[in-house]
């Protein structure tokens, strides 16, 4: 299935032509989740990190469909997400922020997903990549620590958010 697969890589500039594909894999990703408020606050989510100049987003599409996506942003300095939780700080600090990650069902465990962060990240320079996954979702932070990343704290950013283990890996990836 996955030999068809394309990646294509978007920036900032790209937004407003790749912004109703990434709410449409997310509404298909996330619908059975949808009365929940924090995942109808994606749209939002999309335009900040999507604002950012740096932004950076992976798609796969096989043909024409957008099967699934990645992206992320660089974190700003002095304002990563683990600055809080790691005391001394690491030696190198760069971090890219990791910010989304899903596949539509009939594509998961083929390899997509991983095909999707090793194409995100391979051309960051930055020293580390930081992501958060909901605590209550312990398959998905295993899935994330066998492609290296490790639990460094958790986070509570928003009021209606879920908690968060935030994980750190070291760039390149191994
Ligand atoms: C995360 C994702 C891209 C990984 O795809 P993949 O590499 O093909 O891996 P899988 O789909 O097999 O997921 C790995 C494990 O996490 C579990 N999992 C995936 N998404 C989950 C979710 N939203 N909630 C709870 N568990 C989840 C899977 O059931 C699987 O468990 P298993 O190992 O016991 O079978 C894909 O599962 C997905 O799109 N999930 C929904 C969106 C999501 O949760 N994104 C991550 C946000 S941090």
């Amino acid at each position: 299935m996955t030999s068809t697969l394309e990646l294509r890589q978007y920036t900032h500039d790209d937004l407003s032509e790749i912004r109703q594909t990434l709410l449409d894999v997310h509404d298909d990703v996330y619908a059975a989740q949808m009365d929940d408020e924090f995942n109808q606050k994606f749209p939002w989510f999309v335009d900040h990190w999507g604002g950012h100049p740096q932004f950076s987003c992976m798609i796969a599409y096989e043909g024409d469909k957008a099967v699934g996506f990645a992206y992320g942003a660089p974190g700003t300095e002095g304002r990563e997400w683990w600055r809080e939780h790691l005391d001394p700080a690491p030696e190198k600090t760069r971090t890219f922020h990791f910010s989304e990650l899903m596949v539509r069902e009939r594509w998961r465990k083929t390899g997509t997903a991983e095909k999707l962060h090793r194409a995100l990240m391979a051309p960051r320079d930055e020293d580390l990549a930081a992501l958060l996954v909901d605590v209550t979702h312990p398959r998905v932070q295993a899935l994330y620590e066998s492609w290296g990343y490790r639990k460094v704290g958790e986070r509570h950013p928003f009021p209606d958010s879920p908690v968060f283990a935030l994980m750190l890996v070291d760039l390149p990836l191994p």
